[in-house]
């Protein structure tokens, strides 16, 4: 199909979950793909992040289908090395940049997570955010996209009253800093618009990564259980969306994140984008 063809993609958080899918499935409808991710862990959030492995696999499963992949391990919270690598990725790829999704995350979920998770989470997931489409602008010209990972979790928050609770100072942060995202994502619309330059952002629900399939979100999922497993969580997963599925896969996200990619979208900017399985019908 090649819905994307010839275009350069940036990826942050690539080396695997949804990061991973937007990179083969962008690469396998015609893009270069450059990605980024910290590949290793931050101390607040309990549970693993990429490793350098993942992040080699990735490039090479982007590599498998014929386009070009430039891994670099880079925390988004670093805007210099951001910068850094980003000029060296551009430079090996023809020197143009088409495309940016701004994934990656981390959710420091538990309530003896320290204050310092409020900071970790709000620093990756919308700072982070920052840092990677400031970094990118310069590139961006007529046609360009940029495209947010927001979260459910952060429009539900939207009408919440903040507070502690069983999420703890990092579920707060994330919330916080997805509703940040959303309407940073509106506003640099309006500025970019006309530019001809694009910003949508994506809500997810519930989706199967390491993110989703790890002991905090257990825990958050089955409060009434000491150690939950997954099998326990698999139970609880399916009230969070309206249709009858515990989560959606990276996969669905791909899919529209392809579509704000590419051309067909042109006109499409300033929107938010639910993949929800019914989520927010609930709310
Ligand atoms: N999984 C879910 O249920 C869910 C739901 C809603 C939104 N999201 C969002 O989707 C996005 C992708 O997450 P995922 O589900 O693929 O989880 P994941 O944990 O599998 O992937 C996140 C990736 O980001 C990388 N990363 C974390 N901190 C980074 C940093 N500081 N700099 C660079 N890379 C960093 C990780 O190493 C990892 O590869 C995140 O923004 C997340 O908040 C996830």
């Amino acid at each position: 199909m090649e819905r994307v063809r010839d275009k350069v993609v940036l990826i942050t958080g690539a080396a695997r979950g949804q990061g991973r899918s937007h990179a083969v499935k962008l690469a396998e409808e015609g893009a270069d793909i450059i990605l980024f991710d910290i590949c290793h862990d931050i101390d607040t959030n309990k549970y693993p992040l990429a490793t350098p492995h993942d992040l080699t696999e990735a490039g090479l499963e982007v590599e498998k289908t014929g386009r070009r992949a430039v891994t670099a391990e880079v925390d988004v919270r670093d805007r210099a090395a951001l910068t850094r690598e980003l000029a060296n990725a551009v430079a090996e790829l023809g020197g143009t940049l088409d495309v940016v999704v701004a994934n990656a995350g981390i959710c420091p979920l538990g309530a003896d997570v320290p204050i310092s998770g409020f900071a970790d989470a709000f620093d990756v997931d919308f700072v982070g955010v920052v840092n990677t489409v400031h970094v990118a602008l310069p590139y961006l010209k007529s046609g360009a996209s940029i495209i947010t990972t927001g979260s459910i979790a952060g429009l539900v928050a939207a009408s919440q009253p903040a507070g502690g609770g069983p999420l703890g100072p990092g579920g707060a942060g994330y919330s916080f800093a997805k509703q940040l995202v959303d309407s940073y994502t509106r506003q640099l619309a309006a500025q970019l618009a006309p530019m001809s330059i694009r910003a949508n952002v994506i809500h997810p629900t519930n989706c199967n990564t390491g993110m989703l399939n790890s002991d905090p979100m257990y825990k958050q999922f089955r409060p009434d259980l000491e150690n939950p497993t997954r099998d326990d969580a698999l139970l609880a997963f399916p009230a969070m969306q309206a249709m009858p599925v515990p989560y959606v896969e990276p996969e669905d996200i791909s899919q529209v994140v392809c579509f704000l990619a590419s051309d067909e979208s042109r006109y499409i900017t300033g929107s938010q984008f639910k993949v929800d399985a019914g989520a927010m019908l609930k709310f």
